[in-house]
């Protein structure tokens, strides 16, 4: 076998070693899967005492189906064949009449949760790079391959429809918990509690009765709360998946054979060819990262404002050693507040969260400096501030370490004259908030050092970011495109639509919120001043003009287009939205982003996709601005 290793050990049970030929990363491919039936097949003549199933592989245990795979599906039968391949293998080795193990370590995602699922046990190792998931529907897919029928059983319908509806991952100790995994390990004691754990015969945790109720007779209560939820996040027009995901388990207990008209459509939707495509992107964005062996671990961030505060403290949460300055302790304080918060809420565990809160450091004189791999300046949109600022930083700063600004409207050309070595300043251009915003545009200036670009590349990686090389220019990409779009959104808006319909036309187009609210949220007087910079002149839109003249600056200031005071806008019931205004506002965002791939500001059009989509949301069931335009075309 290619794919597979047996061992057998003098107990008589055998280790079936997944360590998949040529790659660096377990994935189900036809072959893997052929392999593992031939591994059966065996088994069925000799039965071994016990099996236990676990990886060869550093990377983790299976980061699921092989992706490729899916790319080559371009009939429905492809399709039908595909899921029938999986669920046909693991409802044979969910019923052998040996006992089975799945020793989990590192990740175990799709179609490799849904093999460990269909063990007897499932052993998880808890070290940090273990997680468990069923992320499918980010895919536009579903777990076909057993998941929707095993998930459901073992950790209740609520749960599993959770995890499966929005694709996020648990660790192992929240898998323990959550009676995904029936023992939770550390790495050095993992292969005797397999051994124990496979020959004790323990019987499953049973499920509490209402949970059994819940995924028996009352599953339609279950199913009718998902949808409501799943609705408010997404339309079935534009994302199938989840709803498919709901009907499968609900009325065929997840077997999509049995409902092969589903399968049908979601295999020829193109949400799941563009999501895939979005997938795609993203593995080139992080490719960015690579091919540098530039390694940060001390940052210095000076500006502890909305996004110093906030990139200091993500990369801290990374784990960085963070230095946080400002010109005093006390304006450093609130970011610390706000990482504080951040921290408990991704980590949880209090030590972690000790940790990381250790890894911060503020620091008003600067003194991390000198120490710093990477140099962030989040100070205030002023050259000559922050001229002053890079001559009393370069002396100081390691002649390797990157100096980067955050800057989002000054010329970094202008900025990097107050340097000896001007060729050394990038940008690193965060989006707010920073926690939530994916990208991360890098940007060079001309003559830029490329050493330097690529280490900074590689230090957004590194803090668990995508990277999107761009040429300086105004707005980059990501202001750049949303400009024109913001423009026409307030011009419909002095033609007498209202600020709710305008939104609600984008938000039926599928963006994640509307122009008008996104106006609201950066800022009335930042949406001023990025179009006097960046809409070419033309007059700001009176609707705007006159909620600035009055102070209306938008959320922060409590008044904009909506009423902030509750902390969400207020917004009123949208009307009927006139035919055809989604596709004039989104018009001029196309149209800017196809100018900017053909300034060279983004090297390609794909490039220009995935930095609109992770930096704007732009609606990823498209497959991005450039690809919707090729496609209706
Ligand atoms: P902010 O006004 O919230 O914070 C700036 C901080 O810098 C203040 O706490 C101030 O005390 C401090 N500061 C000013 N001069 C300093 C000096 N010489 N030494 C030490 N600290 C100093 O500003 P914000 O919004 O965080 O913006 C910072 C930078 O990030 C700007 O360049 C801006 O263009 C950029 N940016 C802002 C975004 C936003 O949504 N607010 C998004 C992306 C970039």
């Amino acid at each position: 076998m290619k794919h597979w290793q047996l061992i057998t050990e003098e107990s008589g049970i055998v280790l079936a070693v997944f360590d998949k030929a040529g790659e660096s990363a377990n994935s189900l491919s036809a072959e893997v899967m052929a392999e593992f039936g031939q591994i059966l097949d065996q088994f069925d003549k000799q039965p071994p005492k016990g099996l236990i199933i676990r990886s060869g592989k550093e990377a983790g245990f299976i980061a699921g189906a092989d992706i490729e795979e899916f790319s080559q599906l371009d009939t429905v039968e492809k399709g039908r064949a595909l899921v029938a391949r999986g669920w046909e293998l693991f409802n044979r080795l969910a019923a052998v009449p040996y006992p089975t193990l799945a020793l989990v370590r590192g990740h175990c995602l799709g179609g490799g949760l849904e093999l460990a699922l269909a063990c007897r046990y499932l052993l998880a190792v808890d070290e940090s790079g273990t997680k468990m998931g069923l992320p499918e529907v980010m895919l536009g897919i579903f777990p076909g391959w057993g998941g929707m029928l095993r998930l459901p059983k073992r950790i209740g319908p609520a749960a599993a429809l959770d995890l499966m509806l929005t694709g996020k991952t648990l660790d192992a100790k929240r898998a323990r918990k959550m009676g995904l995994a029936d023992e939770c390990v550390p790495p050095r004691v993992m292969e005797m509690a397999a051994r124990q754990l496979l020959l004790s015969n323990q019987p499953r945790r049973p499920l509490p009765l209402l949970q059994r109720l819940l995924n028996g007779p009352l599953k339609s209560v279950v199913a009718n709360g998902a949808r409501k939820q799943v609705a408010k996040k997404a339309r079935p027009e534009h994302y199938p998946a989840p709803y498919a995901i709901i009907n499968l388990w609900a009325q065929h207990n997840g077997n999509a054979l049995a409902a092969p008209e589903i399968v049908d459509r979601i295999i020829s939707s193109p949400t799941a060819r563009n999501l895939l495509r979005v997938y795609h992107l993203q593995e080139r964005l992080k490719g960015f990262g690579k091919g540098s062996d530039f390694s940060a671990s001390r940052v210095h961030v000076i500006g502890a404002g909305v996004m110093g505060g906030d990139i200091a403290a993500w990369c801290a949460l990374r784990g960085m050693t963070v230095t946080l300055q400002d010109q005093t302790l006390e304006r450093i304080a609130p970011a610390l507040k706000r990482a504080h918060a951040l921290f408990a809420r991704r980590l949880r565990e209090p030590l972690k969260i000790r940790a990381a809160f250790d890894r911060l450091i503020p620091d008003p004189n600067g003194d991390g400096v000198v120490h710093a791999d990477v140099v962030i300046e989040a100070i205030f949109e002023n050259v000559e501030a922050k001229h002053a600022l890079f001559r009393l930083l370069e002396p100081k700063m390691k002649p390797a370490a990157v100096l980067a600004t955050n800057t989002s409207s000054l010329k970094l050309e202008d900025l990097r004259t107050a340097l000896s070595r001007p060729e050394r300043l990038v940008g690193i251009h965060f989006f707010n908030p920073v926690a939530m915003m994916p990208l991360v545009e890098v940007v060079a200036a001309d003559g830029a050092d490329p050493a330097m670009v690529q280490a900074a590349c590689a230090f957004v990686r590194q803090i668990d970011k995508l990277p999107l090389p761009v040429k300086s220019a105004p707005g980059f990409l990501v202001n750049a495109v949303l400009a024109p779009y913001m423009l026409a959104a307030m011009r419909a808006v002095d033609a007498g639509v209202s600020p709710e319909t305008v939104d609600e036309a984008m938000l039926a187009f599928g963006m994640p919120m509307g122009p008008i609210e996104l106006v609201d949220t950066v800022g009335l007087d930042i949406a001023m001043a990025a179009g006097q910079q960046l809409a070419g002149g033309a007059e700001a839109p009176r609707c705007l003009i006159e909620r600035v003249e009055k102070g209306r600056l938008g959320k922060k200031s409590g008044q904009g287009f909506y009423d902030w005071s509750s902390g969400r806008a207020g917004k009123g019931a949208a009307g009927i939205v006139p035919a055809g205004l989604a596709d004039r506002l989104v018009t001029p965002l196309i149209d800017r982003v196809e100018q900017l791939v053909a300034d060279g500001v983004v090297a390609d059009l794909e490039l220009a996709d995935a930095g609109v989509i992770f930096g704007t949301g732009f609606a990823p069931f498209t497959g991005g601005p450039m690809h919707l335009r090729q496609s209706t075309e």
